[in-house]
């Protein structure tokens, strides 16, 4: 019962399957991508002891060898250090040209990997395999790759499309329940930004999907994957409709940075949060009604989730530092902020044309909250 998104760029263009155990039927899934039956498999030590062993043995039956490399989890291993690692590592398991390298785990390993596949040799493929709702909704599909700069996030990488990716939903089952809300932040923003239903929906559903409930969790990660190919294979590169995808990052990377990339703020917690004040950034500048920020945070409250940086524990910058540290973001176009606005739920722009005194009253008001 496993279902498939195809996401179209011409020669780079792949499939991602969706379902559940879809890591028992690894070999079988993976084999038409491969030119020779070895692989270099990629974990990291949370998710390895998870899922390794059941990958390496469906690969085995279906009569592929693997090697497997684990590296710490979280964040600090999206660095040079330990893209050095494993490219070396790569190197010593004689990985060529036409071989495949898998990263199995959540968005930190799918981004370091596929970095590493992107300029190991000038280019090898890799297959995804997600293993949070975020890197399945988000990180693994659509080919963004790289590693942290103590400049800043992501600040170094290659789009590299994978080969194919594997969101095996039974996983999801394994997840702590913050994580999982963390990773439908990301599912929230595909309705907001994009499909006003799919978010009629999630109101109605949200509970049950963070209850367990498979066949959601399907319908979700599916809905979010279509809405995501769609707009990848729109603009692979971010030359201009893919940065609608970047709804509430712009006020999330911020609040990260604030947070030192700590578990303060997890970014779909982040991202959930952004959303919120984009929205009510929306309203303020009278481009929606007043209702639909109040609807945003209402489900975020009613999911369990942060809505307000009153939510986010231990100090923070003011109002001037929160803005000058949105000014680190990517996005930045000859120094001016770009910002995903709403002129409803379900319809995002991207925009420069944003006052910074309206921003700069918004988060003041923001941060007055956490005070009261
Ligand atoms: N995570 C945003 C993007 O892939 O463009």
């Amino acid at each position: 019962m496993s279902e498939t998104v195809h996401v179209a760029l011409g020669a780079r263009s792949y499939e991602v399957r969706i379902g559940p155990g879809l890591i028992e039927a690894a070999g079988r899934e993976i084999a038409p991508v491969l030119a020779r039956p070895r692989v270099a498999i990629v974990t990291d030590d949370n998710v390895g002891p998870l899922h390794l062993a059941r990958l390496q043995a469906a690969l085995t039956e279906a009569g592929i060898a693997s090697e497997a490399l684990s590296l710490p989890a979280g964040e600090a291993t999206k660095s040079w250090a330990h893209l050095q690692e494993v490219v070396e590592w790569l190197l010593a398991q004689r990985i060529e040209r036409r071989d495949v390298v898998i990263a199995l785990g959540g968005g930190v390993i799918g981004d370091l990997v596929g970095f590493a596949a992107a300029i190991l040799r000038r280019g090898v493929r890799f297959v995804q395999i997600p293993t949070s709702l975020l890197a399945q909704v988000d990180s693994s599909v659509g080919g963004k790759t790289g590693i942290n700069s103590p400049h800043g996030k992501n600040l170094v990488g290659a789009f590299h499309q994978p080969a194919r990716v594997l969101a095996d939903i039974s996983v999801l089952d394994s997840l702590p329940g913050r994580d999982f809300l963390a990773g439908y932040g990301e599912v929230v923003k595909y309705g907001l930004l994009g499909d006003a239903a799919f978010f009629d929906w999630l109101e109605a559903q949200g509970p049950k999907l963070a209850a367990g409930d498979a066949e959601g969790r399907l319908y979700a990660v599916r809905r979010s994957v279509e809405m995501k190919a769609e707009i990848v294979a729109r603009d692979e590169t971010e030359q201009g409709d893919r940065a609608l995808l970047n709804l509430g990052h712009t006020f999330c990377h911020a609040l990260e940075a604030a947070t030192g990339y700590s578990d303060r703020l997890l970014h779909g917690e982040g991202v959930a949060l952004g959303c919120a004040l984009a929205f009510e950034l929306s309203a303020r500048l009278g481009l929606c009604a007043q209702e639909e920020p109040s609807r945003v945070r209402a489900h975020l409250s009613a999911m369990g989730m942060k809505t307000d940086l009153a939510d986010i524990p231990g100090p923070l910058p003011d109002a001037a530092g929160l803005l000058d540290l949105m000014g680190q973001d990517k996005k930045v176009v000859d120094g001016a902020l770009r910002f995903i606005l709403a002129r409803g739920i379900g319809r995002a722009f991207v925009t420069s044309d944003v006052p910074r005194e309206t921003v700069l009253a918004l988060l003041e008001e923001a941060l007055s909250r956490r005070a009261a």
